[in-house]
């Protein structure tokens, strides 16, 4: 667990990056620092590793202050993809990805089985990007490769600015799902940031909106986008809220609305709806696919059939919501 206690930092000349922050963040949570540029997220992410101390405040991890702690050993148990990549550009990508186990003195078998299976994470063939430098990959690239670092190690913490922010919507989406799938086996404790609130509603368990380095609002995403704190958090959803509505109501928060009757399929079908898709996939799977009916599957387990009136009403359901409180 991460614990904020009326955390500040001024840098010189007057800024207030962060004022007075407390909240924590619990263990297995993804918690995302959300907010428009300098609003102090990178600020606030990289206290937590003590790359920035604080200037008033504590902040402690499982009840520990960071400041009582030694940096270096600190460091290590915490993941750690930097805004802007950041990777050493003399390593090579498997030298890049083996930094932190190589410290934790794993054996080179296992590290060089590691660094595969990261970059089989990312997306990445292990035999075209092993040996190759940063220099020679594209930022999407370089990106993946900074994510796969963060996680080698396997840390209970993971702290990550932005990871996904210079890929293309198609790699960026499949990426934030990958990590997702990861995140449901490995619980680890996440502070992800962006300033992208669709982003920040399929990835976190709660967001904590900054504003001039103050904390709006800490909810999870339904409440967010609900029932917004004040008019900063009203504006900053500007005329997204619908769509926004529907992409915090997964199939798991709606199972038991609907009830997803039916019997399993022999096997799993090609046109299937994850438990954690939202109305907005389930929208979008029916319009691709012109079923009438589609399998909701828990990783390999299936859940039961969602047919398309059932989530028309949940969409119409939604809209009344949102009619009735304006
Ligand atoms: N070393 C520094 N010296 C002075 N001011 C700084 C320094 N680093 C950051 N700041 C200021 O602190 C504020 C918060 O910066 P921070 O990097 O935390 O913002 P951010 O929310 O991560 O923004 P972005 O989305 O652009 O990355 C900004 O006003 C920034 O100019
Ligand atoms: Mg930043």
């Amino acid at each position: 667990m991460i614990t904020f206690e009326r955390v500040s930092k001024s840098y010189g000349g007057g800024v207030e990056a962060v004022r007075e922050l407390t909240m924590e963040v619990a263990e297995g949570e993804t918690l995302v620092l959300l907010g428009t540029s300098g609003s102090g997220k990178t600020t606030t992410m990289k206290m937590v590793n003590r790359l920035i101390e604080p200037t008033a405040g504590r902040i402690l991890i499982n009840g520990r202050d960071v400041m009582q702690q030694d940096p270096i050993a600190l460091r290590r148990g915490i993941g750690y993809a930097i805004q802007h990549i950041g990777l050493f550009p003399h390593m090579t990508v498997a030298e890049n990805i083996a930094v932190v186990p190589r410290l934790g003195g794993w054996s080179p078998q296992r590290v060089s089985e590691r660094v595969e299976q990261m970059l089989a994470m990312v997306g990445l063939e292990p035999s075209d990007f092993i040996d190759r430098f940063p220099s020679q990959l594209s930022g999407g690239q370089r990106q993946r490769i900074g994510v796969a670092r963060a996680l080698a190690a396997d840390p209970p913490i993971v702290l990550m600015d932005e990871p996904f922010g210079a890929l293309d919507p198609i790699t960026r989406e499949q990426l934030q799902d990958e990590f997702l799938d990861l995140e449901s086996e490995i619980q680890k404790t996440i502070v992800f940031v962006t300033h992208d609130v669709f982003e920040a509603v399929k990835m976190g368990d709660r967001i904590a909106l900054l504003h001039e380095g103050q904390l709006q609002q800490l909810a999870t995403p339904r409440e967010l986008v609900e029932c917004p704190a004040n008019g900063f958090v009203d504006q900053f959803l500007g005329h997204h809220r619908f769509q926004l509505s529907l992409l915090t109501r997964t199939m798991r928060s709606v199972l038991p609305e609907v009830g997803l009757s039916g019997d399993a399929p022999g096997e799993r079908p090609e046109a299937f709806l994850r438990v954690r898709a939202s109305l907005i996939e389930a929208l979008d799977l029916f319009k691709c696919s012109g079923l009438s009916s589609v399998a909701v599957y828990d990783r390999q387990e299936f859940v039961g059939h969602l047919p398309k009136p059932q989530l028309l009403r949940l969409v119409a359901q939604v809209l009344g919501e949102t009619e009735t409180r304006a």
